[in-house]
């Protein structure tokens, strides 16, 4: 059989992510009644972290714990991928002991030929170009507030990032609108922005893109790796924050989502960001059960 990775979300069907998505929400229930489920007794997943997290690795380690497997922290400071051990040496070598790994790093080359050389499923925890799991939360997040995602317009406001390419490769395969608005020199990469043409607007004014949406969403305007950029893209980015009026602009009961962590007064005001519209809570908490769904899935 084929191993099948997660490195972006094309690598999986819609259907299959359909179902990992209505997995997510009967995994959450279980989980909220107490209900013990344990498929992967015995399983481990390795975590490699080039870069810092919260929620993602909370979330794959309590997940895994809760499935009845383990999971193992990795970071370049203490193994010999901080000493240049070569990558695809790393994944013959890890894929020999555990189940599954799940990466965070920069290139998501990196990423790739890692995968191209483990014996298990490779998850991408973030990459430059991606965030698929993050998409999994945010697309189940949506379904228990609205329903189904399909049809619907979802603006995506700010920096044409990590989070904008999964979100133009959720519309594909989600099928939905995505309205995005970036300001001049920070659009998506033309490759991914081509690949979702039929599901995707590219707009310059934040209002235009907002305009009767269903959900808004944004992101940090300068993401990890770009610190050096924080004070050239807020200049850059003033007139793209999320706040009560651009709120305004799409339907009365549009959800505001953000894949944390935020800045507040920045790409989001705090009004919106803890207002009525926002379920950047629930969000953050259903990266626990999506990705759940999905190690039950891959592994
Ligand atoms: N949203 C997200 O991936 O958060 P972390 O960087 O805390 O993992
Ligand atoms: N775009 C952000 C997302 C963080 C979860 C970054 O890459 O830093």
């Amino acid at each position: 059989m084929k191993i099948k990775h997660f490195l972006t979300l094309l690598d999986l069907s819609a259907a299959e992510l359909e179902h990992i998505i209505n997995r997510a929400i009967i995994l959450k229930r279980l989980q909220k009644k107490g209900q013990s489920h344990q498929p992967l007794a015995a399983k481990t997943l390795a975590m490699i972290f080039d870069k810092s997290s919260t929620r993602t690795r909370v979330s794959f380690e309590t997940g895994m714990f809760q499935l009845g497997g383990n999971a193992i922290f990795l970071s370049p400071r203490d193994t010999q991928l901080g000493r240049g051990e070569p990558i695809e040496d790393s994944a013959r070598v890890l894929s020999r002991m555990v189940d599954g790994i799940m990466i965070r790093t920069f290139a998501h080359a990196q990423l790739e030929s890692f995968a191209a050389h483990s014996a298990v499923p490779v998850i991408n925890g973030l990459t430059d170009e991606y965030h698929p799991c993050q998409l999994l939360a945010d697309i189940q997040t949506f379904v228990e507030h609205r329903g189904a995602i399909r049809d619907r317009v979802v603006a995506w406001i700010g920096d044409g990032n990590n989070m904008c390419h999964s979100y133009i490769n959720a519309a594909i395969q989600f099928d939905f609108t995505l309205r995005i608005a970036c300001p001049e020199n920070f659009d998506p990469d033309p490759i991914i922005l081509a690949r979702g043409r039929d599901h995707v607007q590219l707009v310059r004014d934040p209002a235009i893109a907002a305009k009767n949406a269903d959900l808004i969403v944004t992101d940090v305007w300068a993401s990890m790796g770009q610190e050096e950029e924080q004070h050239a893209r807020v200049a850059a980015f003033s007139d793209f924050q999320v706040n009560a009026k651009l709120m305004a602009q799409a339907k009365s009961d549009a959800l505001f989502m953000h894949c944390l962590p935020a800045h507040r007064g920045e790409e989001v005001t705090s009004e919106v960001l803890e207002g009525a519209q926002s379920v950047v809570w629930d969000e953050a908490e259903n990266r626990l059960h999506a990705q759940k769904a999905l190690l039950e899935f891959l592994l």
